[in-house]
């Protein structure tokens, strides 16, 4: 008697399942990357061995949509740099139909991060034809890039990459110490607020509106490499920026400002606040993400990058990766500092190539270390978690 009773709910139990494959079907393969993919460049070899500047950048998205418009979209941010440039947006989605957890992207919003464009670039190359990434990382997100998001600072300081360098605080206060001779760093764009003063630049990454200027009780000085601008939001690069973010605020699950240390073997994933000591609510699961990241993304040389809260080094305000976790409310937001020489010799491009692959290596190990956390795609068998 029992046995039948339990023969009938078990029969009942299969039936469940089964109506529940029909009613909700897994991925539509017909429609997925995968289907869709064509296999073009497989390995860890980079693709692009020289650095990439705008033009460049602009050619080689080019490129992608065409070959594969289904899957590549390009966005022109408004408004223009001072120097008429726009910040490109790249966007990849492995299905046409279905709309997937999104990863945001945005780098070299500090001109001297030469090797920004490059990191992005490939990593848009790796999801979009090599199998080794198809799965995870391409088929299961959308991937919201942004290869230059400061295209005036990348050009000026390339430009001037072969003369003698002068102290930075000279060379913006003193037209006449220009001639053949650049700035020793740079960590602004280009624009002028005034015309009247010898100083320009403002600092991107001090401009967004959220406790602007939060950290210091006397405005930097228009000089200054960490000029925060006259107001909240007076570069175009932070406005185009901001409208983009915006318009995400509901997609983007995972957000990573690719930055970069430009002190040797001093490199961070980072995680807000960035303007204040105090912690972010989710500060546990930022802090292990980033800590599952750094040990899958191992330095070459045997370290880990360093993991804790950006303001832990010193408080900064007004930065990128503030706004998009205080105003826009994403939950995972990111800063990735592998080292960067200042004006690296720019035809040797071996550091150029160590420094794409710590990027990479870190960005996708932070979307590793965020599947493991939610325990997307695993399965727990006796205790033991396997991802499928
Ligand atoms: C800026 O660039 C756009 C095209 O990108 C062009 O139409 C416009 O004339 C340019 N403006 C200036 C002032 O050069
Ligand atoms: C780079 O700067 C040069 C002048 O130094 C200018 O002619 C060129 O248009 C600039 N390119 C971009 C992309 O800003
Ligand atoms: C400005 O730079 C020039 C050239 O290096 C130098 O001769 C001059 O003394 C500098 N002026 C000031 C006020 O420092
Ligand atoms: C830059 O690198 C190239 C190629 O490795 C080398 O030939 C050149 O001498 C280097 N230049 C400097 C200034 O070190």
């Amino acid at each position: 008697m029992f046995l039948h009773i339990k023969v009938y709910i078990v029969g009942f139990i299969y039936f469940l399942g089964i109506l529940f494959m029909i009613l909700f079907p897994p991925r539509n393969f017909e429609q997925s990357g995968t289907k869709m993919r064509r296999v073009r460049s497989t390995g860890y070899n980079l693709k692009y061995k020289e650095y990439i500047d705008y033009e460049t950048m602009l050619g080689v998205i080019q490129h992608m949509t065409t070959e594969d418009p289904e899957m590549v979209d390009i966005v022109t941010l408004t408004p223009h740099t001072a120097a008429n440039n726009s910040l490109i947006a790249l966007e990849l989605h492995s299905d046409v139909h279905s709309k997937k957890p999104g990863i945001l992207v945005i780098g070299t919003i500090n001109g001297m991060v030469w090797g920004g464009p490059n990191t992005i670039l490939e990593l848009a190359e790796k999801l979009l034809y090599d199998t080794n990434y198809q799965t995870p990382f391409f088929n299961d997100y959308d991937w919201y890039l942004i290869p230059i998001a400061n295209p005036d600072a990348l050009n000026f300081t390339t430009s001037l990459r072969d003369y003698t360098s002068v102290d930075a605080t000279e060379w913006s206060r003193n037209i006449s110490a220009r001639t053949k001779t650049k700035p020793s760093e740079w960590h602004k764009n280009i624009d002028k607020e005034t015309s009247d003063q010898p100083c320009f630049g403002t600092n991107i990454n001090r401009n967004f509106a959220y406790h602007w200027q939060d950290d210091v009780y006397k405005t930097p000085v228009h000089c200054s490499q960490y000029y925060p601008g006259a107001k909240p939001f007076s570069t175009a690069e932070a406005q185009a920026i901001r409208e983009y973010v915006h318009k995400l605020a509901d997609i983007v699950h995972l957000a990573i400002h690719l930055h970069a240390s430009f002190v040797p073997k001093k490199e961070f994933i980072l995680y807000p606040w960035r303007y204040t000591s105090r912690q972010p609510s989710n500060f546990q699961t930022l802090q292990e993400i980033g800590e599952y990241a750094a040990r899958q993304a191992r330095l070459p040389d045997g370290r880990l990058f360093e993991v804790h809260q950006g303001s832990s080094d010193a408080r900064v305000a007004g930065s990128l990766s503030d706004y998009i976790s205080g105003v826009i409310g994403t939950d995972l937001v990111f800063v990735v500092k592998p080292y960067h020489e200042i004006f690296p010799n720019y035809t040797d491009t071996v550091a150029l190539e160590i420094y794409v692959q710590k990027s990479i290596s870190a960005i996708l190990s932070l979307v590793r270390g965020w599947r493991s956390n939610t325990k997307q795609n695993t399965l727990s068998f006796f205790g033991k978690d396997v991802e499928f």
